[in-house]
C-alpha cells in the first residue's frame, strides 16, 4: 500500500457504537444452499473484532446480481457460529427498532441491499438513508469494492469510513503482484476478455512468462489459424495474433477434447484436432511443460481456471495447482472459480494468497485501485 488508509483499528472507541459494516456475502449457492463459504469464513476476523470491541454491528451486503435471492441461508450460517439477527426489509420502520435495540457486541444482517433498485444506481438519498442506521462505516467487502453502488461509494459521503481487516488483507497481498519481482509468471484461464484484456496488457510489458488456458486460449488458437473445431471461443474483437510476437505468452500443447464419441475427454496434441472437437481443458503435457518455470520464478499470479470445470474438467487446473503448491515462489490466486478448486483440493496452506474477488481483484491489479476504497480514503468525516 502506498498511501496510509484508516483501517477499523485506528477506530479510538468502538463500545456502544453502531457500526454499518458492509461485507461481500455473495457467496455461490444451488438451490438455497451455499455451495461455497469462503467469502463468509474471511469476513469472521472483522466481525469479530467489532464484538470483542463492544460494537453494534448492522451488516449490509448483496447476494446475487438482483432482488431475487436473499441472504437467509448466510445468517443461518452466521448462527452456527455466533448469534446473529435478521431484518427482511430494511426499508421498514421496524429496521431502526431492531438496530437501536441491538445490545453491546449484538449483529444484525439486513436482507439483499439489490432489494431496493437505488443500491446499484448509487442513489444518495438511499445512501443517506441506510447511513443513518449508523455512527461509523466499515467496509470490508473487498470483492465487491469496484462497484460504485450506495453502500459502497454513497455511504462514507455521511459517516467516518473505515476500511476492514480483509480488505487491509487483500491490498497488501495483492500489491505484491502490482510491484511485482521477477522472473513473475502470470495464469490468465477461464473466459471474458472484455475483463480480462487490461490485465494481460499490463501484464504483457511486466511479467517474465504469460500462461494462458481457458476459453481465452482457444481465441489465440483461432486467431493463429490452428483448427479448434467446436470449441467454445470468447469471439473477442481484436486479433490476438499480434501478442504472440512478444515471446513471453505461453498457450497449452495439449488438451482435452470431446467430440462424439469421447464424451468424458481423450487427450489431443493441439495441432492434431478436427471439426469435431472441442476443448474442455488443458493437457498434461502442458502442465508438464510448465515445471521448469515453475521452479524459476518468484511471483505467480493466477486467475481463471484452465478448464471447463463446471463440466467436471477441472484436471488441468488441478495439476497445476498442485505443482504450484510444490514450489517456493509465492503464489496468488485471484478470481472465485480458482479459489474454489483451491479450497476443495485442501493446499490452502501451501499457496500464499488466496483473493475473495472477482471482478474486483481484476479492477484492483490493472488500475492499481478501487473505487470503494478511494471512498474511504477521500472521506472527510473522520
Ligand atoms: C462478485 O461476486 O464479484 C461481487 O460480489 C460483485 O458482484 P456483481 O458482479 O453482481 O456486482
Amino acid at each position: 500500500m502506498n498511501h496510509h488508509i484508516s483501517t477499523v483499528k485506528d477506530i479510538k472507541d468502538l463500545k456502544g457504537k453502531r457500526v454499518i459494516l458492509r461485507l461481500d456475502f455473495n457467496v455461490p449457492m444451488d438451490n438455497g444452499k451455499i455451495r461455497e463459504t469462503m467469502r463468509i469464513d474471511r469476513a469472521l476476523p472483522t466481525i469479530e473484532y467489532l464484538i470483542k470491541r463492544k460494537a453494534r454491528i448492522v451488516i449490509l451486503s448483496h447476494i446475487g446480481k438482483d432482488s431475487s435471492s436473499s441472504l437467509k441461508p448466510v445468517v443461518n450460517y452466521l448462527n452456527k457460529t455466533m448469534s446473529v439477527g435478521f431484518v427482511p426489509d430494511f426499508r421498514k420502520e421496524e429496521a431502526f427498532k431492531v438496530v437501536n435495540g441491538l445490545p453491546e457486541g449484538g449483529v444484525v444482517v439486513f436482507e439483499n441491499l439489490r432489494i431496493d433498485d437505488r443500491e446499484e444506481t448509487n442513489n444518495s438519498t438511499f445512501a443517506k438513508y441506510l447511513a443513518s442506521f449508523g455512527d461509523i462505516y466499515v467496509n470490508d467487502a473487498f470483492a465487491a469494492s469496484h462497484r460504485a453502488h450506495a453502500s459502497i461509494v454513497g455511504i462514507p459521503k455521511y459517516l467516518p469510513s473505515y476500511i476492514g481487516l480483509l480488505i487491509e488483507d487483500e491490498l497488501k497481498n495483492l500489491s505484491l503482484a502490482l510491484n511485482h519481482k521477477h522472473p513473475f509468471l502470470f495464469i490468465l484461464g477461464g473466459s471474458k476478455f472484455e475483463t480480462k484484456m487490461p490485465l494481460l496488457k499490463k501484464f504483457m510489458k511486466s511479467a517474465d512468462y504469460i500462461f494462458i488456458g481457458g476459453v481465452l486460449a482457444n481465441d489465440f488458437f483461432r486467431d493463429t489459424g490452428i483448427m479448434i473445431g467446436k470449441s467454445f471461443v470468447d469471439n473477442y474483437n481484436f486479433n490476438l495474433a499480434r501478442l504472440l510476437k512478444k515471446g513471453n505468452i505461453i498457450l497449452p500443447k495439449d488438451a482435452v477434447v470431446t467430440n462424439a464419441i469421447n464424451k468424458k475427454g481423450v487427450v489431443k496434441n493441439i495441432d492434431t484436432l478436427t471439426a469435431e472437437d472441442s476443448i474442455v481443458d488443458a493437457g498434461p503435457e502442458t502442465i508438464k511443460s510448465l515445471a521448469p518455470i515453475l521452479k524459476k520464478v518468484k511471483l505467480i499470479l493466477w486467475n481463471g481456471p484452465l478448464g471447463y470445470y463446471e463440466g467436471g474438467f477441472d484436471k488441468g487446473t488441478i495439476e497445476l495447482l498442485k505443482a504450484i503448491s510444490g514450489t517456493k515462489a509465492t503464489s496468488i490466486i485471484g478470481g472465485g472459480d480458482t479459489a474454489v478448486i483451491v479450497e476443495r483440493l485442501k493446499i490452502k496452506n501451501k499457496i500464499s494468497f488466496i483473493s475473495t474477488g472477482g471482478g474486483a481483484t481484476l479492477d484492483y491489479l490493472a488500475n492499481g485501485k478501487l473505487v470503494g476504497v478511494e471512498a474511504v480514503k477521500k472521506c472527510t468525516k473522520r
